[in-house]
């Protein structure tokens, strides 16, 4: 009898009696990290697909800082907005200084880059009838003369639907970037200077 209850506080009533040895083991046994091994190269991949992208994000940045001079405020001479062509530009605009009467416009174009004038400069010019209509008798090409200087007369165009008075012009001159952009006209004037400034390229 008294062996029998010896035998029984032996016993142990808990998980480890049902589990026996499994948990009483890994109680007290040091699990080993997972290891997950890469196949051969896989470093040298990772290294190569880094280096790669630090490369391009370094490349995106002299990109960006290699865009910085051609922003208006780094040129001696802001550049001239550029402004739409809209649907009525046609090419070949004969070359003449005046297509009618009642508005003179006259200008320099001039560089960006040190406010030189330009001589040679083919500046077309497109506007709308007193009509409102676009047509070939209000189209014309001059040149800037030896000064950069020139001068453009016509009519006042009308209001174009929903749009202010307003003339289109589309300036080319070898070096520099062409430019295509729009003179709006002050209601009552019959005369404007409208200079022109283009960025150095091609
Ligand atoms: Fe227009």
């Amino acid at each position: 009898m008294r062996q029998h209850l010896e035998d029984v506080s032996k016993m142990s009533f808990g998980p480890s009696a049902v589990l026996g040895d499994r948990i009483e083991s890994s109680k007290y046994r040091r699990i080993p990290p997972v290891q997950f091994s890469r196949p051969p190269g896989a470093e040298t991949k990772i290294l190569f697909l880094r280096r790669l992208l630090v490369s391009f994000f370094m490349l995106c940045g002299m990109l960006l800082l290699s865009d910085l001079p051609l922003r208006a405020a780094d040129y001696r001479c802001p550049p001239t907005e550029p402004d739409i062509k809209g649907p009525f530009y046609k090419p070949d605009a004969p070359l003449r200084s005046s297509v009618g009467k009642g508005y003179v416009l006259t200008g320099t174009v001039k560089s960006a880059a040190d406010c030189a004038t330009i001589p040679k400069a083919a500046i077309e010019f497109w506007l709308a009838n007193p009509d409102g209509d676009y047509d070939d008798q209000h189209r014309a090409t001059v040149i800037s003369d030896r000064s950069g200087k020139y001068r453009f007369e016509t009519e006042p165009p009308p209001n174009y639907g929903f749009r202010p008075p307003h003339i289109h012009l589309r300036i080319t001159a070898q070096g520099f970037k062409t430019l295509v952009t729009q003179h709006y006209l002050d209601n009552g004037t019959a005369q404007a200077r409208f200079d022109i400034v283009l960025i150095p390229g091609n």
